[in-house]
């Protein structure tokens, strides 16, 4: 984490694998702690970078969108969200809990389109320099459990949404690998159990991030 005051979390993970109600989970649980967050996703945030979303997700068949285009359309949601949205928050002493972050366009514009890691890296450095999420939660889910919440799901696919399964599993294996390289930042937790299972592994998680806050105030 390179801010000096606030804390920056960031939940990542496959489609279907229950980022959502973690993350409200996560707000409940910061909010009984007298923790108040901002809450953000990407890509979007901003007016402009809620725009870029919808072109970047909603683009139709008539013009397909290169890969290129599409990592560079998240960075350019990227710069207007931490520009706008996460900076300053950080700087103000916010917490910011961020709904995906350049994990994602590691995972899926670079693990499973298949683009240079290298070039990805090379853009966060000038979008983002050194601010990298504090924390970044990765949930993962069999493949079962996943299916059968993106069959509940309300509404059609996005354009990413409609990749064939391999799509995913590639992106599940870049987020693992992203996970084991980088062990301190990451936390990897299953939302195959009981959604109390869920709360009792966030709520060690948000005490452990606690925990060197209050060590400063004491
Ligand atoms: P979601 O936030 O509702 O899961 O949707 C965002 C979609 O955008 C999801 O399919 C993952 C994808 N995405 C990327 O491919 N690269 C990125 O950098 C980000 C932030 C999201």
């Amino acid at each position: 984490m390179s801010t000096d005051r606030g804390v920056f979390l960031s939940v990542e993970g496959v489609e279907g694998v229950g980022k959502t109600t973690a993350i409200g989970m996560l707000e409940a649980l910061l909010a009984d702690r007298g923790i108040e967050t901002l809450r953000t996703r990407e890509p979007g945030g901003t007016p402009l970078a809620e725009a870029i979303r919808g072109l970047v997700l909603g683009a139709g068949a008539e013009e397909p969108v290169t890969d290129t285009t599409e990592l560079l359309l998240m960075f350019a949601a990227r710069a207007q969200s931490v520009a706008h949205v996460i900076r300053p928050a950080l700087e103000h002493g916010q917490w910011v809990l961020c709904d995906r972050f350049t994990d994602a366009t590691l995972a899926y514009q670079g693990h499973a389109r298949g683009l240079p890691l290298r070039r990805i890296y090379e853009l966060a450095e000038w979008v983002h320099g050194d601010l990298w999420p504090h924390t970044t939660l990765l949930l993962t889910a069999r493949a079962e459990t996943v299916a059968a919440r993106l069959a509940d799901r309300a509404g059609g696919p996005d354009r990413i949404e409609r990749e064939p399964g391999s799509f995913f599993e590639r992106a599940e294996q870049g987020y693992l690998a992203l996970a084991a390289s980088d062990p301190k930042r990451y936390r990897v937790v299953s939302t195959d159990g009981s959604l109390e299972a869920l709360r009792a592994d966030l709520a060690r998680l948000v005490d452990e991030l606690m925990a060197p806050q209050d060590s400063e105030t004491t």
